[in-house]
């Protein structure tokens, strides 16, 4: 089952089970052993889910806090005014599970390392546009294209490349498109996609091409080079050849 469906049947049962005991009688008046009853449920609904242990404690401040933020008074069009504003950030990440995190300067620059001259690259999953700004400043010889769903960090990579004359962006599904005309294809995703994704370059990249992933590793498959990058989070870079 989808996490965010999941977490939506965990809010639904919590609110479900607090319904049924304040119907019984066995809450105590107000809103509050309500909403705490609410909330302990929603917990135990989503770990009976099985559900990332992460969720739970946000199951368990979730309804409590929007409660609470509703003495703050905050105008209803401010809520739709951040969910429209996080929802053009995130937009898929609650089904692709790929939030939105940035390369930074040292891997980019590690990464400028492995590419051979006049390479055709591509980002999937661009975001705003790190990588391919940090490798068009250091390699004029090299073909940049990038692919972003989201379309806040889509227009974003769009504005900062649109001088830069090697590099293409466009909004879309990576997997949407074809990978066959590129020599590097790179992933900076998060675990839930890599299966695929290999899958995918198995089946369109061309032999002697690479596959590089920032960080997450590709079930069963084991890299042909590791690159271990100086900087705070000690990034790994995978090296995987087709
Ligand atoms: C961790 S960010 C990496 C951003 C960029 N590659 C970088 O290294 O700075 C992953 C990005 O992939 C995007 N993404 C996830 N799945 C996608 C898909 N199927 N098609 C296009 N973009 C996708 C997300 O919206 C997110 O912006």
């Amino acid at each position: 089952m989808p996490p965010a469906l999941k977490a939506l049947l965990a809010q639904l049962g919590g609110w479900f089970v607090a319904w049924l005991l304040a119907r019984f009688g066995l809450l105590s008046a107000g809103i509050w052993p309500l909403v705490f009853a609410q909330a302990v449920a929603a917990v135990v609904v989503a770990a009976g889910l099985r559900s990332a242990r992460w969720w739970l404690p946000i199951h368990l401040v979730f309804t409590p806090l929007a409660v609470a933020t509703l003495a703050l008074g905050i105008p209803s069009w401010a809520w739709l005014a951040a969910f429209v504003a996080l929802a053009l950030v995130y937009w898929s990440s609650f089904r692709t599970q790929v939030p939105l995190f940035l390369t930074n300067r040292k891997t980019a620059d590690a990464v400028a390392e492995l590419l051979p001259t006049g390479a055709a690259v591509l980002d999937i999953g661009c975001g705003v546009g790190s990588l391919l700004v940090a490798l068009a400043q250091k390699r004029a010889d090299l073909r940049l294209t990038g692919i972003e769903n989201a379309p806040a960090p889509c227009a974003l990579a769009w504005l900062r490349t649109r001088k830069l004359a090697n590099v293409t962006v466009a909004r879309g599904d990576f997997f949407a498109r074809s990978w066959a005309e590129f020599d590097v294809v790179y992933a900076f995703l998060s675990p839930v996609p890599m299966a695929e994704v290999w899958e995918k370059a198995r089946r369109e990249m061309k032999p002697g091409s690479v596959l590089v992933s920032n960080s997450f590793a590709i079930p069963g498959v084991e890299p042909q080079r590791v690159v271990e990058v100086d900087d705070r989070r000690r990034t790994r870079l995978l090296v995987f050849a087709l």
